[in-house]
């Protein structure tokens, strides 16, 4: 199948159609992800909540991120492969973040970058343009900073409104292929989509953005526990999963697995 690039997902945008994104993390995942049709898996940096066991996605490396980087590649014929940049691998200069962008792109064989800030980071979205390196702006909640923002709560809200759209048009005439937002309310979201050119992707932020994500295991019921609002569950794998490692714990314990069957 013919990979879908950045200029996929403009021409959904001209054209007024949607594109879906997952997060992936391992080739299996972004093989049946990308069997389905999905246009977008995200090497996303939560995979530290979710792959890591961590709380929050600060601690994870640029080093751990080529790593899951490299199996999403692997197992995506024709997904474009976004992964996060790391907490701590961008902020310091434009240099800095072309440095971490490069080892994503040649080690870990991503199509492109994802980088948390506002338009403070336009010169760094600009720099990595320049490279070459395709930039998708994440603004709104940027879960990098929680503590700064105090914990998980929408952005935008009020007069922060238009600091948002401020945002989304600084970082998109930066060069920013695509602006994604979490947690801002849904009208604030769809002013932003009007207000750039560029396709925009959302995460708690309404339905009229261009593109929509979730983190697969939200999206397919993997994660125990009270979701976020902008979560639906798609499936129940959890149960699915507990069920299997059930029934085989059972017939290994009382004999019946391995049977003749599955003997040499
Ligand atoms: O790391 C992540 O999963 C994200 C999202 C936008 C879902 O950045
Ligand atoms: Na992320």
């Amino acid at each position: 199948p013919a990979r879908i690039r950045t200029h996929h997902l403009q021409q959904a945008k001209n054209d007024g159609r949607r594109f879906a994104m997952l997060t992936a993390y391992d080739q299996y995942a972004a093989e049946i992800f990308d069997d389905a049709g999905i246009e977008v898996l995200l090497v996303g940096d939560s995979a530290a909540n979710n792959v890591l066991g961590y709380t929050t996605t600060l601690p994870i490396t640029v080093d751990e991120m080529i790593i899951f980087s490299r199996a999403v590649t692997n197992g995506a014929a024709r997904a474009l492969v976004v992964c996060d940049l790391p907490f701590g691998s961008y902020e310091i200069s434009p240099a800095q973040a072309i440095e971490s962008s490069v080892r994503l792109m040649k080690e870990g064989g991503v199509h492109a970058v994802k980088m948390e800030g506002g338009r403070h980071y336009a010169d760094t979205v600009r720099a990595l343009a320049t490279a070459g390196i395709p930039v998708m702006a994440h603004i709104g909640f940027t879960p990098q900073s929680e503590h700064a923002l105090g914990g998980y709560r929408v952005q935008g809200r009020g007069d922060a409104a238009q600091e948002l759209i401020d945002d989304a048009v600084a970082l998109a005439d930066a060069g920013a292929f695509c602006v994604l937002m979490e947690m801002v309310p849904a009208e604030v979201a769809a002013a932003v989509d009007r207000a750039v050119r560029v396709p925009t992707i959302g995460i708690g932020a309404g339905n009229s953005t261009t593109g929509q994500v979730l983190v697969w295991q939200d999206m397919a019921g993997v994660r125990t526990g009270r979701q976020p609002r902008f979560v639906k569950q798609f499936a129940d794998v959890r149960s699915v999963l507990a069920a299997a490692a059930t029934a085989y714990g059972e017939e290994v314990r009382n004999g019946t697995f391995p049977g003749p069957e599955h003997s040499f």
